[in-house]
């Protein structure tokens, strides 16, 4: 579920106008909703509440401080992945004992602020890291509270970029080795087993794979829990949610079709998983990004010029790849639809086949193709929805682009989370050598 909607026409993020955003705001913009992002969240917490368990937030999809504050404010933790996110957290009022620190590449000085900022568990993904952890306790005088992560060799069945749980992929330990390597990491004196953790992948839309994780490891995690005492398992991320929705049927009222949240919901996924769980009687974590922030979040572009070859219609917009990168790094499909829906504009014969490009000089600059979409002009504004997660968090600024603004919107109130970039900010570090002038 989200909270963009047409209201008489016009698309409202909650109850502000998206249009009336990107008029003082400008274009392209990021809008999120608070409602969106806190009632994602609230629901994964309460699927998850026979068992003892906690929601740790992938800022990943999303490191806006005003999302972490709103997802802060609801409980979240937060599953980091380097220091640059850990101080974030902390910069939006995140707690860092309710963080767990994964990523296969941690560095001394990542470690150690983490260490000094008592985070709640490294997931370590290799016996040199580990080590590597030790150390830097000793030095600290600590003890470092780490998991393991496990590599069950489970096919997520997603996108193979985004495939992460199989002996193809650099993550984490193989599922055989795991008992092992507590073993040895039991006798280094500066580390604490606090827990098991695994991640199979993103953008799951179907809950057989993680039941078929869950299956695997879960004895595997009892007997750590029976030999080394640890106290959690987290289960990772992955949930997929609803990019596309009945828009091209010709449904009239296809923002509130069923299509649109038919995928994965965290009942389906809890009524699988928790009774697989239960018996642990360890502490879950779950590591979700994208089901929290994915449709909490739209991006907003003007449309500079239609463009008909005889082949094609180009809609050419503000906004590029180096803004939202997902459709030229994975062809990913996020839907499109104008900020005003004129009646009849859901109807076949109103629509016309488009690809909506950027202005990046690639050919893989665009946000779609040969999709049916209304009639557009010059200066209208599109949206592209789901954009919340891994939009701005994955934008550049290729062809000396300037990031584009961010909004929270919250019931009637909207407010800037993150300035539009200025040009001069893109080369403020940069400088002409001496013997060049
Ligand atoms: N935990 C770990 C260890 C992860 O590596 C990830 C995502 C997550 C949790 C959160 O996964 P989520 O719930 O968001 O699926 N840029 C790609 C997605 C990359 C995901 C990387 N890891 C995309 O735009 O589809």
């Amino acid at each position: 579920m989200h909270d963009f909607s047409f209201k008489r026409g016009k698309l409202y993020c909650e109850n502000v106008s998206v249009a009336s955003l990107a008029k003082k705001h400008g274009s392209p913009l990021y809008v999120y909703s608070h409602a969106t992002l806190t009632s994602n969240f609230r629901q994964l917490d309460s699927a998850l509440s026979p068992v003892d368990h906690l929601v740790c937030y992938s800022p990943k999809a999303n490191s806006n401080l005003g999302v972490l504050r709103a997802l802060a404010n609801a409980g979240s933790g937060f599953d980091i992945v380097s220091g640059g996110e850990l101080q974030r957290v902390i910069a939006a009022g995140g707690d860092p004992s309710k963080c767990i620190f994964a990523g296969v590449g941690k560095t001394e000085e990542e470690i150690e602020l983490a260490l000094k900022k008592s985070i709640y568990a490294f997931t370590a993904e290799s016996e040199p890291e580990m080590v590597r952890i030790n150390k830097i306790a000793r030095r600290l005088k600590k003890k470092a509270p780490i998991a393991i992560r496990v590599n069950p060799n489970v096919d997520a069945k997603t996108h193979a970029k985004i495939t992460t749980g199989t002996y193809e992929n650099k993550f984490g330990i193989a599922f055989e080795e795991v008992e092992g390597v507590y073993k040895r990491a039991a006798k280094l004196k500066n580390l604490h087993l606090r827990g098991l953790q695994m991640h199979i992948g993103s953008q799951l839309t179907e809950v057989g794979p993680f039941e078929k994780a869950v299956k695997k490891v879960a004895p595997l995690a009892k007997r750590l829990a029976e030999k080394h005492g640890i106290e959690f398992f987290s289960i990772g991320g992955g949930l997929g949610i609803a990019y596309e929705s009945a828009l091209e049927s010709g449904d009239a009222k296809w923002w509130r079709s069923p299509k649109r949240t038919n995928l994965l919901s965290p009942a389906k996924y809890a009524a699988k998983l928790v009774p697989l769980l239960t018996p642990l009687g360890l502490r879950i974590l779950i590591e979700p990004g994208r089901f929290i922030a994915g449709n909490a979040g739209i991006l907003v572009t003007r449309v500079e010029y239609v463009k008909q070859t005889g082949v094609k219609n180009f809609v050419i917009v503000d906004a590029a790849m180096n803004d939202l990168a997902r459709p030229a790094l994975y062809d990913s499909y996020h839907e499109i639809v104008p900020l005003t829906w004129k009646p009849g504009d859901h109807l076949k014969k109103n629509q016309i086949s488009s690809d909506v490009v950027g202005p990046v000089c690639e050919s893989g600059d665009y946000f779609c193709k040969n999709r049916p979409l209304p009639k557009v002009g010059e200066g209208d504004h599109l949206a592209l929805l789901s954009a919340g997660a891994y939009g701005f968090v994955m934008a550049s600024n290729y062809n000396t682009r300037a990031n584009p603004a961010e909004v929270l919107v919250k019931g009637n109130q909207a407010e800037v989370v993150r300035k539009r970039q200025s040009l001069k900010q893109l080369w403020a570090g940069e400088s002409v050598p001496k013997w060049l002038k």
